[in-house]
């Protein structure tokens, strides 16, 4: 088995959603679904832009599509050899993890096709396809290659007012509705042989037409280039795209390919986990890491990446605490680059989490649950479509998940602990975490009759437990962000003057003793036989089976949460909450508290979260609970190899890629298996190796310096390299 490659034989429509994922290329800028060239809307083709967003009238805000600029259309003797209309013979879909390449090769019958193509990671604006058509028959041939405005959008439309310019190079320009960015599409072409051409404008885009009759044993081959630019980017995005296009056929396909592979060949080399033992594993591994890495925005220096990656507009293409808390650990310990351009953004992003903070009477910051550019909150009061009625649901994500402040306050000190590197925090990371604290300060319930201070009406991670008091996760994340802010007095204990502005700005004298305060008064969570209540009155709730709890749907898309959930009112909760927080401080708890609570906690979860199943592979290994720590990882692993996962919340869509648990899988292999931790300044292992694995060998970067780690079931060494 070659683990660098996903082969999947046959065509089916109902898959195209699911395939589409799993054979995503990306780089960062943008995301191509993986579906075939001649792709119309039904089969969900999108050219997804990382960061560019739009409302359209009063539906949800999400991610631009852009024009597809690699969209080919093959005709013969008048017959559309096209997936969507024609049965082939035989179709194959390859993806190549290694350089992101997707292959399709499909037997018509009468023209067999051959295509490669990538989004190239060496110049993020730039997509190419070789297409190759042998035709088996002779015949009359139209191949349609252009720029398709046929746009498949969730809550579109998004672009208006195209203009098309039909030169040698194509190039489509439009512009969004909501804040007028304007985005540019280029393509050219090179074919061989020679084949008549004319270029037309028609209504679903701008089109070269190639007409030609062919016979038997005469093949064409394409190389199709398509650039995008928006004004995002640059003033003159046409003349970008234009230029880049320019550029693409002078240097051709080849040399196109190679300066990508190049760029892929470092991402691995810093990144790359090899296991031996199970072939699968391997594979799942590399496409978790596959997908993970081609999303990192390398391009920008100050962008994150949203929750479904740039496989599609799902979730408003918004960034959650998946950023901090699922993808930063890879990146901080295998390319830091990328690690500091997620916490760039929620630096640059603190004027719309203070925003936020005013917005509801609170000082500090206030950081979105469903965060978009400048840091706006995407997350409406409706975020849940009821499947009975089709009514919007009050839910109260945006309102009450404070942890998201707390989560990014984590990553910023994980940051500096794990780089040494101070510079993130002196940049703003510093007023981060301060404004956090001070929003936790503002949004404490102090009690004038007894000394504990609560954090009520909160959600935690497990979402269907709503407006709950003392969730446990909440409140020590909010503790270690206090904890974080205070310990900055210790990090520039040598006084910079900028900090020193920064404590004036914020009054520090006078927050500093409320801040102290409060981390002593924060409960200790409530425990019952060894196990933390997930919020004051958890226990009390009805204690019943997942399958009890599943009977109870009378949809199987129904939300399980909010008012009406049947989760609501029992123990069942959605994903990893207390057991998140003991794998996020595993110094916090002795081995003993991790193995009575994952016993408890694990058979009441849904895992109704993409997000859920590493926690508990995490914790499972540190108790050595390998079997089941095995079996965590492989779905954690497996799941955009298999285009699994929940694909509806109510009535919404929610599938796509997920980042999250291609994060968790490499945390539960670097972190879990081989348990790798940084403690004072040190890198340590503490291997945890399932009995599938026979060998773990991953680089990781710490503290400035690059070691190799080689776990085996004899034990494991971090040698620097
Ligand atoms: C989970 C959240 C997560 C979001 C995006 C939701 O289903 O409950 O924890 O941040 O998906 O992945």
């Amino acid at each position: 088995m070659n683990t660098w490659i996903l082969e999947k034989e046959g065509f089916s429509p109902a898959d195209a959603a699911a395939d589409g994922n799993r054979f995503l290329c990306a780089n960062g800028y943008l995301g191509l679904r993986g579906v075939p060239e001649e792709a119309g809307p039904a089969l969900f083709p999108a050219v997804t832009l990382a960061g560019v967003y739009d409302q359209f009238e009063e539906k949800w805000r999400e991610p631009v599509n852009a024009p597809h600029g690699l969209r080919l259309q093959l005709t013969m003797n008048g017959r559309a050899l096209s997936l969507e209309e024609t049965a082939p013979l035989r179709h194959k879909t390859m993806l190549d993890y290694r350089y992101g390449i997707y292959h399709r090769d499909t037997d018509f019958g009468p023209a067999r096709i051959l295509s490669s193509r990538f989004t190239s990671l060496a110049d993020p604006h730039l997509m190419a396809d070789q297409y190759r058509v042998e035709f088996q028959k002779s015949g009359l041939v139209s191949l349609r290659v252009g720029i398709s405005t046929d746009i498949w959008d969730i809550n579109g439309p998004h672009l208006f007012g195209f203009r098309h310019h039909a030169e040698e190079i194509l190039l489509t320009e439009a512009t969004t509705g909501q804040k007028g960015i304007r985005v540019a599409v280029a393509q050219g072409m090179e074919i061989s042989p020679r084949v008549e051409e004319s270029i037309s404008v028609e209504p679903d885009g701008l089109y070269r037409t190639l007409v030609a009759e062919v016979f038997p044993g005469d093949i064409w081959t394409l190389s199709v280039y398509a650039s995008v630019y928006t004004s995002l980017d640059h003033p003159s995005p046409a003349a970008q795209a234009r230029a880049s296009i320019q550029r693409a056929m002078r240097v051709g396909y080849l040399e196109l390919l190679q300066a990508h592979q190049a760029a892929w060949d470092q991402v691995w080399q810093a990144s790359e986990i090899q296991l031996e033992g199970d072939e699968a594993a391997a594979q799942a591994l590399h496409a978790s890491q596959y997908h993970l890495n081609c999303i990192a925005p390398r391009h920008a220096g100050n962008m994150s990446i949203p929750a479904r990656g740039l496989s599609g507009q799902t979730y408003k293409g918004a960034i959650f605490w998946d950023s901090e808390m699922f993808f930063f650990p890879m990146f901080v310990y295998t390319q830091p680059e990328v690690a500091q351009s997620l916490l760039r953004y929620r630096i640059e992003t603190l004027p719309g989490a203070r925003k936020k903070a005013a917005e509801y009477g609170y000082r500090g910051a206030f950081y979105a649950w469903e965060s978009q550019e400048g840091g706006e909150e995407g997350c409406t009061n409706f975020n849940v479509v009821d499947v009975f009625t089709h009514r919007p649901v009050r839910t109260y994500f945006r309102d009450k998940q404070i942890h998201i402040s707390g989560d990014i306050a984590y990553a910023l000190r994980s940051y500096y602990d794990i780089t040494g590197d101070r510079s993130l925090l002196e940049e703003g990371g510093a007023e981060v975490i301060l404004e956090c604290a001070r929003f936790y300060l503002s949004r404490a319930s102090l009690h004038a009759d007894r000394e504990e201070a609560d954090f009520a009406d909160v959600i935690g991670p497990d979402e269907y437990h709503e407006r709950v008091t003392n969730n446990a996760y909440t409140n020590q994340i909010i503790l270690h962000c206090l904890q974080s802010a205070l310990a900055l007095a210790d990090i520039f204990a040598d006084r910079p003057a900028w900090f020193q502005g920064l404590l004036l700005q914020i009054k520090y004298e006078k927050d500093w003793p409320l801040l102290e305060n409060i981390c002593r008064r924060l409960p200790a969570p409530r425990e019952r036989e060894g196990v933390i209540e997930q919020f004051d009155g958890y226990f009390a709730l009805e204690d019943c089976t997942l399958e009890e709890v599943r009977s109870r749907l009378r949809d199987p898309r129904e939300y399980w949460g909010g008012d009406h959930g049947v989760a609501g009112v029992t123990q069942i909760i959605k994903q990893a909450d207390v057991i998140a927080m003991m794998a996020l401080f595993p110094g916090l708890y002795t081995d003993a508290q991790v193995a009575a609570n994952w016993a408890y906690y694990e058979p009441r979860t849904e895992h109704g979260s993409s997000l859920s199943a590493c926690m508990y592979a995490l914790a499972a290994c540190r108790v050595g609970r390998l079997e089941e720590a095995w079996q965590l990882f492989q779905k954690t692993a497996e799941i955009d190899v298999l285009g699994g996962g929940k694909q509806w919340a109510g009535e919404i869509y929610i599938g796509g890629t997920h980042p999250a648990s291609n994060g968790g899988a490499w945390m539960i292999a670097a972190l879990g298996f081989a348990g790798l931790r940084m403690r004072g300044g040190q890198l340590t292992l503490q291997p945890h190796l399932p009995s599938q694995v026979k060998r773990l060998s991953f680089p990781v970067t710490a503290a400035g310096r690059r070691y190799r780690v080689e776990v085996t079931q004899e034990g494991g060494t971090i040698t620097e390299i």
